[in-house]
């Protein structure tokens, strides 16, 4: 099948492109490069353009009319920068994309998942959530996917569409043949900073909030491979119309799944299982939450093993492992431009 993937020069979208590619697929990546890698792109079909320029997608549908399905992973995703930068959040994350699955709409490939996030929930006793636990958004960039799904869910109502939502979790790791892997230089999130630390690159790594109300005091996240994660979405392409008609509720063409692990870990047990891997203790300074921070959640991954067929394979570990080695091959890949402060 030929599938389209926005943002496929992103973490995620270039680990799907490599999943699809593996199992028989062919992607075309639509993606604007405002974060993402050209490196990332390979020899794959490449659109340079960004998702709301609307010629330049007709030309890729005109010139790839046999694309069967769209995975939208294109975004900003950064949630401090959000808070800051709410503008621009909600024109990329929100505007952009409503005026993309419009024009999808239009020109009739109604096939579409979606990267969600389980940044949307609320907090719950217990802390595990199912797909109808409440949902909370507590910062631009959860509430930008947050208002995605609706507007997806509408969009399935009033027009062609059909929706697949995959409320993702913590993805971490990289592709385990290392064709990609996290690309931002210095990175701002969990695993990101810990491999930073470990190689050398930062002194010290900040524990921010530790006075959550979890069995110690630190946030707690559903850390998946980010493998599993790519695996999940060609289920969900190679299953879409199994999917959407066994779990579309209310006659709507939509559905929504967790994409976890189905285990809480909170980010001390992790930084522990991160030391176990890399053999040596990581310097940690506990502080304050930083903006938009919220205690987490993990999955309930039921409904994602009974429509898609799909649980997690790879273990924490085997995450943490990638995402060293990773970290240790990286700058041979990415071609970074060095930027110099004055
Ligand atoms: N990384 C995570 O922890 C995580 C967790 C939950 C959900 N998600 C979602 O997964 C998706 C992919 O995340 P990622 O970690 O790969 O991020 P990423 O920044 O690596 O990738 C995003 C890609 O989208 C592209 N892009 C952004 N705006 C665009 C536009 N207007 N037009 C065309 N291309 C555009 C960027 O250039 C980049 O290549 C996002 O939708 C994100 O919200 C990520």
């Amino acid at each position: 099948m030929k599938i389209l993937i926005t943002g496929g020069a992103g973490y995620i979208g270039s680990t799907i492109a490599s999943a699809l590619e593996d199992a028989g697929h062919t992607p075309v990546i639509l993606d604007s490069l405002i974060t993402g890698r050209k490196e990332f792109i390979r020899d794959r079909i490449f659109y340079h353009a960004d998702i709301a320029d609307r010629a330049m997608v007709r030309k890729l549908f005109s010139e790839h009319p046999d694309i069967e399905a769209t995975i939208h992973c294109a975004a900003l995703i950064v949630v401090p920068d959000s808070v800051s930068r709410p503008y621009d959040y909600y024109t990329e994350n929100v505007v952009k994309s409503m005026t993309f699955f419009k024009l999808l709409s239009e020109i009739n490939y109604p096939k579409l998942v979606f990267s969600s996030s389980a940044a949307i929930y609320d907090a719950v006793p217990g802390f595990m959530v199912t797909e109808e636990s409440p949902l909370r958004p507590l910062s631009p960039y959860s509430r930008s996917k947050f208002m995605m799904e609706m507007i997806l869910r509408d969009f399935c109502v009033a027009y062609n569409l059909q929706g697949i939502a995959l409320r993702y979790f913590n993805p971490i790791g990289a592709d385990p043949q290392m064709r990609t892997g996290l690309h931002i230089r210095y990175p701002s999130h969990l695993i990101g900073k810990l491999v930073q630390v470990a190689l050398g690159h930062e002194p010290v790594f900040y524990l921010t909030g530790v006075d959550w109300p979890t069995r110690d005091g630190s946030a707690i996240r559903d850390y998946l491979h980010v493998w599993d994660l790519a695996q999940a979405h060609v289920a969900a392409i190679e299953k879409f119309d199994q999917v959407i008609a066994n779990g579309r509720e209310d006659d709507i063409n939509y559905t929504v799944i967790n994409l976890g692990t189905g285990t809480g870990v909170t980010v001390k047990e992790f930084i522990e299982d991160f030391e176990k891997v890399y053999g040596a203790k990581i310097l940690v300074v506990e502080q304050p939450p930083r903006p938009g921070d919220v205690v987490g959640a993990y999955a309930n991954a039921d409904k994602a093993y009974r429509l898609l067929g799909w649980k997690t394979k790879l273990s924490i570990a085997d995450g943490i492992s990638d995402a060293l080695k990773w970290g240790r091959v990286r700058d041979t890949i990415i071609h970074y431009l060095s930027v110099k402060m004055c």
